[in-house]
């Protein structure tokens, strides 16, 4: 097997390193291709450009796979707990018993938030967007805690800062949640696990323990590891972008946050509902809307189908599928949402628009169902996504830091006006 594309442009030919990765995936290497030739490679969305070689999340879009450290999602889905999965991502390694107890014990010491943050909670209008807010207040993280400024941080000093981030986000996103009822927040408990302490935080009351059914908890403890880490998808590739100017990491992960908003990416979740919600409003005819989905003249998509690389099947969405009528089941919810869901799904399975492009559901398809079940509202479904997939954007940050990345900065082809002279405004 060669180790070498050959690029012939007007009769020069340049020779390119070909790198191949642990799972035989291969790239040809561009890097010195301009300084060689004059020439830059054009891939609007990137949609055929390795940014990095990384370590942390193998995905093969044609057959449905996705690994984290090697690990099949199918199984961590089924045997781990969100806390050893973000141990995994963030360190390399399962944990062993002693260390993860270590790591939980060190993350349930930081997870409260500095007192003065709580102005920004009472600051933010009621009904302003849990997004907007968590990106800010992640962001704000950086003014409590200056250290996390210094891009020559010692590991350890580093590690300080990717412990309080992990911690502190599910007490944020618990009280962006509680003030937006304008209910009083609770404080985090540190006897409680970190899944356990969120749905406290989030549902319980001050002077009451919330009961949790472990169907329940279980589903949550999916979700999140589901959503824990997806390689290069745009809020990661803008966390590293981000970081690769040396910004720190409260900062690079507030505008993975902002990324992730966009209803083409996390807030995806929410625009599966508000489309189900339209459709069940609207008499619940799902073959109008499909109809509409293939129409070119018309904007509207099919939320929750399609996805940028899996091109056979979501694997994260086979898993949360059951999980979703397991926590129907136990709750005794008969959501006709869900119905809407199921109709659209077969139609669309069985429409050859949709086999052809290879539109299949994604995870966001059915996760909206299991938060409006859990009793979370629409506007935070986007908002979990941003809790689970925390520890990929660390681990994501951490490896681009480790590897001593050069900063993102992505070259264009000008194609606007040529030089022309500047024209007085009383003559144009
Ligand atoms: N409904 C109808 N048609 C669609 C849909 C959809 N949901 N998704 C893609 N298509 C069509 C496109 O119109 C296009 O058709 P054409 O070839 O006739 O022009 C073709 O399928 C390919 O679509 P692209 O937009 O080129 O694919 P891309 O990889 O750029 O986009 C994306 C992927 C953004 C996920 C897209 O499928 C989409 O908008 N889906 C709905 C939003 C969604 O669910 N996003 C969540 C993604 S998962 C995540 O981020 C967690």
């Amino acid at each position: 097997m060669s180790d070498k594309a050959l690029l012939t442009i007007d009769g020069n030919s340049y020779e390119l390193p070909i790198i191949t990765g642990t799972e035989q995936e291969k790239a040809i290497d561009i890097s010195k291709l301009r300084d060689q030739s004059g020439y830059v490679t054009l891939d609007t969305g990137f949609k055929n450009t390795g940014a990095t070689k990384s370590a942390i999340t193998f995905l093969d879009g044609e057959n449905g796979i996705l690994h984290y450290r090697g690990y099949p999602i199918e199984q961590l889905a089924k045997n781990s707990t969100f806390l050893e999965v973000a141990y995994l991502l963030i360190y390399g390694e399962l944990p062993k018993e002693q260390t993860l107890l270590d790591f939980r014990h060190l993350i349930s010491r930081h997870t409260l938030i500095h007192e003065d943050m709580k102005k920004f909670f009472d600051g933010f209008p009621s009904k302003s967007h849990p997004m907007g807010q968590l990106s800010a207040l992640v962001g704000a993280l950086s003014a409590f805690y200056p250290e996390s400024l210094n891009p020559n941080a010692t590991e350890e000093e580093e590690n300080l800062t990717i412990v309080k981030l992990l911690a502190k986000m599910p007490t944020i996103v618990s009280w962006i949640y509680k003030k937006s009822l304008g209910h009083p927040v609770i404080y985090p408990r540190n006897n409680m696990n970190y899944v356990h302490n969120f749905l406290q935080m989030t549902f319980g009351q001050i002077t009451e323990e919330i009961e949790l059914d472990p169907v329940i908890v279980r589903a949550m403890h999916i979700l999140l590891i589901l959503h824990a880490d997806h390689e290069q998808n745009c809020s990661t590739s803008t966390v590293r972008i981000v970081g690769s100017s040396n910004a720190n990491l409260y900062a690079s992960i507030s505008a993975g946050i902002s990324a992730l908003w966009g209803p083409l990416h996390g807030g995806a979740n929410q625009a599966v509902i508000e489309m189900l919600e339209s459709i069940k409003n609207d008499g619940g005819d799902s073959a109008k809307w499909l109809a509409k989905a293939k129409d070119k003249n018309d904007p509207f998509r099919l939320m929750g189908f399609g996805h940028r690389v899996y091109k056979n099947f979501d694997p994260r969405a086979k898993i949360i599928k059951k999980a979703c009528d397991d926590v129907l089941e136990k709750l005794g919810i008969n959501d006709p949402v869900l119905d809407i869901a199921k109709q659209l799904e077969e139609a669309a399975l069985n429409d050859p628009y949709f086999v052809e492009r290879k539109l299949y559901p994604n995870v966001d398809f059915y996760s909206g169902i299991i938060y409006r079940a859990l009793g979370f509202p629409t506007d935070m479904f986007t908002v979990l996504f941003a809790l689970g997939r925390l520890p990929g954007w660390i681990a994501q940050w951490k490896e681009m830091r480790i590897n001593k990345e050069p900063i993102g900065r992505p070259r264009q082809i000008y194609v606007g006006s040529t030089p022309r002279d500047y024209v007085d405004i009383e003559k144009r």
